[in-house]
């Protein structure tokens, strides 16, 4: 499907920020479909959190990391409108999705079952930004389910001849996902497992020995206040960061302005912005601290 009229305006909307290139979602994605899709297998990794994989050739064949689809699972109506998940990981034809089950829709997501049918609109929002930068290791930071989309960041960056390393934040040990992922370091905020603290304060601590790497680059998912802090940190040591924010969403294509999040303007001031179309990935300098 085309993106709609609506969609159109807001793109040539954002061309007058043409000359300001960090403002612009980083390739959008210009067309969607809405697919009904079904579910082939799932798996669950932790009590709440489990991987769904869907066939999905339609948006496996040009999802982007970052990039999140907006989900129903078909016939409920409660609740009545989609959830937003990222794109954990593409394989073939499929797309897996990692659900951690707060409410009503990831539980009811979490809980499908094989031959279940989803609508699966997306693939949505913009992607991480791996070519305007020039680095030689991603540093992939990450905390409790914001982990879900780095599994397809680190496998294209690894295709693109790219480092990576992982560091993984969570309340305690339970709340670690790791799945897949290589080269990863912990911090937990009681110890159990890894550093003790903040994977901020982890970073902080492994910086002097990742500047060895080369140019370093990083790749952020996490709660909100996880993200301020990592923007304060990469902007005070002049590091390179895409945040990937969360926020509630409606329809998930420009349209309910559910998702209106502020962010500087490179310009001055401040501006809103919808965080389903010009998102969810944003540069750390935009986010107000
Ligand atoms: C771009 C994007 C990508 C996401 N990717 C994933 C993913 O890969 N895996 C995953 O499990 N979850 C992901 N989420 C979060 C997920 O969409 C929410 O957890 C889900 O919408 C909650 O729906 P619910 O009906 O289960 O719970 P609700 O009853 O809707 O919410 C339960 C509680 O969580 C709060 N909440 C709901 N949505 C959000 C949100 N987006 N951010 C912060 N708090 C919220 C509510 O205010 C409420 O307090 C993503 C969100 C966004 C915006
Ligand atoms: S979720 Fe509806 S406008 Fe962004």
């Amino acid at each position: 499907m085309n993106a709609p009229d609506n969609q159109k305006r807001m793109r040539s909307e954002q061309g007058n920020y043409r000359n300001e290139p960090k403002l612009l979602a980083h390739e959008c994605s210009a067309h969607y479909a809405d697919i009904k899709a079904t579910v082939v297998q799932t798996h669950r990794i932790t009590s709440n959190v489990s991987i769904i994989t869907l066939e999905c050739q339609a948006i496996a064949a040009t999802a982007k990391p970052g990039n999140f689809v907006n989900i129903k699972v078909k016939d409920s109506t409660l609740p009545l409108l989609r959830r937003p998940f990222s794109i954990h990981n593409v394989r073939g034809t499929l797309i897996d999705i990692m659900v951690k089950s707060i409410g009503p829709g990831t539980t009811l997501f979490s809980d499908t079952t094989e031959g279940t049918a989803v609508m699966v609109l997306g693939p949505l929002g913009n992607s991480f930004d791996r070519t305007s930068e020039e680095f030689q290791t991603a540093v992939l930071v990450s905390g409790g389910i914001g982990t879900a989309p780095m599994l397809f960041l680190e496998k294209t960056l690894a295709e693109e001849g790219k480092k990576t390393i992982n560091l993984i934040g969570g309340r305690t040990k339970d709340d670690l996902l790791s799945q897949n992922l290589s080269n990863c370091r912990f911090a937990t905020d009681d110890g159990s497992s890894g550093f003790k603290g903040t994977v901020v304060a982890l970073l902080r601590t492994e910086l002097p020995a990742l500047n060895n790497e080369g140019p370093l680059k990083i790749f952020a998912c996490g709660p909100n206040p996880m993200l301020k802090a990592l923007a304060q940190f990469c902007n005070e040591y002049q590091l390179p960061c895409d945040l990937s924010l969360e926020s509630v969403m409606g329809c998930g294509i420009g349209i309910c302005y559910g998702c209106s999040v502020e962010v500087k303007n490179p310009s001055g001031g401040v501006r809103t912005m919808l965080l389903c179309r010009e998102g969810p990935v944003i540069d750390a300098k935009l986010l107000i601290e």
